[in-house]
């Protein structure tokens, strides 16, 4: 098999006007310090697979830890600075190469770059004029401490008592900014939304009554590396039968049981994009009627849901459309007695339904952006990304529970880009409908 060529990642011009459109979003008189992430210990000299933060790799595409981007707007000598690690040929020789900071200024489009090691001389100087800084609050205390001490000893170079250095979250500006996906961050979202269905795909055509979830997730692991992804955007899920009533179920360790249903929510993270997909399908191929009852029910739900999605629409319409729809089923199928507006209102179906329909997606699964001005959901606006995952539960333990409908967990989630018109499925390739889904399974002989 020969390697599919890459997408075209992000360019370095785009990279400079993110770094543009946040200089410019911060007031004028600051200075914003971004922290890379850290690699963290998992034991003796093992380290967890390092992703970068999503801020700072969004503002440089820079994929080293232990670096400090310093934007200050206005500042002659330069508005981009970074600190990053300086060369150790022992480390490289374990590692791999660092960029090091002679190279990193011109190989990443910034002003300036110093090792990291003479931070603690430099930065200081760098707040001389500053009134406000901007970080990353309530996120990294490590870090906050060191920007205090940073201030601090800017304000005794300063001499004597001068005005406060005021900190403010940067998580407002960068949030806003990567809310809206640019065509080059579409590309990549569309890439990963490919790959991630064809993991699908290929775990739902692997699925047999008796077959370990964890061959699912393998087969959805290999999909995504061999397709040129870093790997899952989010631990993959793999829930058969009553499993798939447990939100964040990763054991994956169940034998696909006769006659019951498999969910699978999994996402490819794809040059530092997320897809977050999931498919209920039924482990022999064929769903039962009440299942295929109940998934006509979800489908309904989440048809109504992605059909709410357009600009100008809020928020928390598609919720509401979809709330609707699984209420009045719910009704119908006499789980619960009132009126649809009525159950709305007072949360019964709560217990069956769970969590919200949407979140945003994008360097994060769960990614950044306000979803409410104060009481008033936000408007949707072209270029945002958003998930619609409708979902309905019965686990076996709650007294609400029909027995019949004992253990039957459903969700279908799908990857929606809201357009100048309406909107566009970014993951519409996976079989959906429950002819789709038996039609594939058919096909593969489950
Ligand atoms: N995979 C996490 C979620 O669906 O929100
Ligand atoms: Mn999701
Ligand atoms: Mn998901």
């Amino acid at each position: 098999m020969t390697a599919r060529k890459a997408v075209q990642g992000i360019s370095a011009k785009e990279y400079a006007e993110r770094r543009r459109a946040a200089l410019d979003a911060v007031a004028p008189q600051s200075a914003l310090l971004l922290p890379a992430g850290r690699e963290l210990l998992r034991n003796g000299d093992t380290h967890y697979p390092f992703r970068q933060s999503s801020d700072f790799l969004y503002l440089t595409g820079f994929q080293e830890p232990d670096a400090i981007l310093v934007l200050l707007p206005g500042r002659r000598a330069g508005e981009t600075v970074l600190f990053c690690r300086d060369h150790d040929a022992r480390r490289e020789r374990y590692d791999g190469p660092r960029l090091g900071p002679e190279q990193a200024a011109e190989a990443l489009g910034l002003d300036d770059a110093f090792p990291l090691s003479d931070i603690d001389d430099i930065l200081p100087g760098l707040l001389e004029d500053r009134s406000q800084v901007y970080l990353p609050l309530g996120a990294d205390e490590a870090f906050e401490a060191q920007v205090r001490g940073w201030i601090e000893d800017c304000r005794s170079r300063r001499g004597g008592p001068v005005a406060a250095l005021e900190l403010t979250d940067s998580g407002h500006i960068l949030h806003e900014l990567r809310l809206f996906k640019s065509p080059a961050e579409l590309r990549l979202m569309r890439e990963a939304a490919r790959i991630s269905v064809l993991a699908h795909e290929r775990a739902m055509a692997r699925a047999a009554p008796g077959v370990p979830e964890y061959v699912l997730e393998a087969e959805i692991a290999y999909a995504f590396r061999s397709e040129g992804a870093t790997g899952p955007a989010y631990p993959s899920i793999v829930g058969s039968g009553a499993n798939a009533c447990i939100m964040h179920y990763v054991d994956n360790a169940a034998p696909l049981p006769e006659g019951g249903l498999v969910l699978i929510d999994a996402g490819a993270e794809y040059q530092g994009y997320a897809a977050d997909i999931t498919r209920t399908f039924p482990a022999s191929g064929r769903f039962t009627p009440l299942q295929r009852q109940l998934y006509d029910l979800v489908f309904a739900a989440q048809t109504a849901a992605i059909e709410a999605v357009r600009p100008g629409a809020t928020f928390n319409d598609p919720h509401l459309a979809s709330q609707r729809v699984l209420i009045a089923g719910l009704i119908e199928l006499k789980v619960l007695t009132g009126t649809v507006e009525g159950i709305l209102a007072d949360g019964s179906a709560m217990p069956f339904l769970v969590h919200r329909c949407s979140h945003w997606l994008g360097i994060d699964v769960h990614d950044v952006g306000e979803y409410r001005f104060g009481e008033a959901w936000r408007i949707l606006e072209p270029g945002m990304v958003l998930t619609i995952e409708p979902g309905l539960y019965f686990p076996a333990d709650l007294p609400e529970t029909p027995r019949a409908f004992a253990g039957i967990g459903i969700r279908i989630e799908d990857d929606v880009l809201v357009t100048a018109t309406g909107y566009e499925v970014l993951t519409e390739a996976a079989p959906r409908d429950g002819d789709a889904i038996e039609a594939l399974m058919a096909q593969s002989g489950s």
